[in-house]
């Protein structure tokens, strides 16, 4: 706290991001970064990038790479905004498309950066408790409110919700606008994407940090209606009109040019993920359906904090959450084959 702090500056509860090592050589499975790199495609796209034109600013509405991830997804441009990592496209929503006077509605386990916006822009929020088996009941989101917010696959939970509930949800809602957080889609759910046309209040944020391993590069979209889309430009130009430079804009176009290497990346990840289920339920563990590049679990006498220290001190990080309902779990990012060995044998060894 300092003398030239504003009150609101002192009032706020940031989020807190998973640990970055220092330290090389960890096994590293916190964060949801995918094992596998990037496309060469993006390398070289980037490399071409570095070059004289880089004293010119970049553009601001990023048509080009928004023209790629429209076709990508069968709609129009102007029903795609970019942004810095789909944190900050999060961000805009809050301000822009958020009912600020009536408290919009979460799960209470969900991404712990949703609560964080609400107190940065002021908004009221009710977190909607899911079910004992960690799932969303559309039902719950059929009250009074000033927006509705959810991923799909949930995080940490990593449980996903069927496209028809996720209709119920915007069906019950046509006067509110529904985000569907959908940062983890790729590792074996189906987009709302295709829903976006039929319903004027849905809006979809995906990244490019998970399935298309450029979690560096921060880029992230929403996708929804014009008129959703021309709310968010506004508040991107009141507060950076560049928020994607040359070498992120090249290189995120050249990651949905290579359709083959973002599929392997994916399947690799979701076979993955199925055998570290298997030899997680072998040792005891409760694992919850996953859809996500993660998995989340519990040990039936292990509580979660005993064996994310226990891991540490081998040299594998994972994420403990400690907060009600959830402080038994662990939150354990799919890593490359290697890497899952090792958690595989860390926790024998716990
Ligand atoms: C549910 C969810 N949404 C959004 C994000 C933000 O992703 P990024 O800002 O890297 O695009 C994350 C990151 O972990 C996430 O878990």
């Amino acid at each position: 706290m300092s003398k030239f702090w504003s009150p609101l500056v002192n009032d706020l509860v940031p989020y807190v991001p998973g640990e970055q090592p220092k330290m090389a050589n960890l096994v590293k499975l916190n964060t949801n970064e995918n094992p596998f790199g990037p496309s060469p495609k993006v390398i070289e796209a980037i490399q071409a990038e570095l070059n004289d034109g880089l004293r010119l600013y970049p553009d601001p509405e990023g048509e080009s790479l928004r023209q790629t991830i429209a076709a990508y997804h069968k709609v129009k441009p102007e029903q795609i905004f970019l942004g810095n990592g789909s944190d900050e496209v999060l961000a805009h929503i809050f301000f822009g498309l958020f009912q600020h006077g009536e408290p919009i509605l979460f799960p209470d386990i969900t991404y712990s950066f949703y609560p964080v916006y609400c107190g940065l822009y002021n908004i009221e929020s009710t977190k909607v408790p899911l079910t004992e088996s960690f799932e969303i009941n559309p039902d719950d989101f059929k009250q009074p409110n000033g927006g509705v917010i959810f991923p799909n696959p949930n995080a940490p939970t990593g449980r996903y919700l069927e496209l028809q509930y996720v209709e119920e949800i915007l069906a019950a809602n046509p006067d509110r606008v529904v985000v569907v957080d959908e940062a983890y889609i790729d590792f074996g759910g189906e987009s709302a994407i295709t829903l976006v046309d039929k319903y004027p209040n849905l809006l979809v944020s995906q990244t490019l940090s998970k399935a298309r391993s450029l979690a560096g590069l921060r880029v992230g979209f929403a996708v929804g209606h014009p008129d959703l889309i021309e709310a968010l430009n506004r508040v991107k130009n009141s507060f950076n009109s560049y928020p994607l430079d040359r070498l992120a804009l090249a290189g995120a176009k050249a990651a949905y040019e290579d359709e083959a290497w973002f599929r392997k990346c994916c399947d690799g990840v979701i076979s993955e993920r199925e055998r570290v289920t298997t030899a997680l339920e072998d040792l005891g563990f409760e694992v919850l359906p996953s859809r996500a590049n993660f998995i989340f679990a519990r040990h039936k006498d292990q509580p979660g904090e005993v064996l994310a220290k226990g891991l540490r001190e081998q040299g594998i990080i994972v994420r403990h959450f400690n907060k009600p309902r959830i402080s038994e779990f662990l939150r354990i990012t799919i890593g490359t084959v290697e890497q899952n060995d090792a958690l595989i044998a860390g926790l024998e060894s716990l």
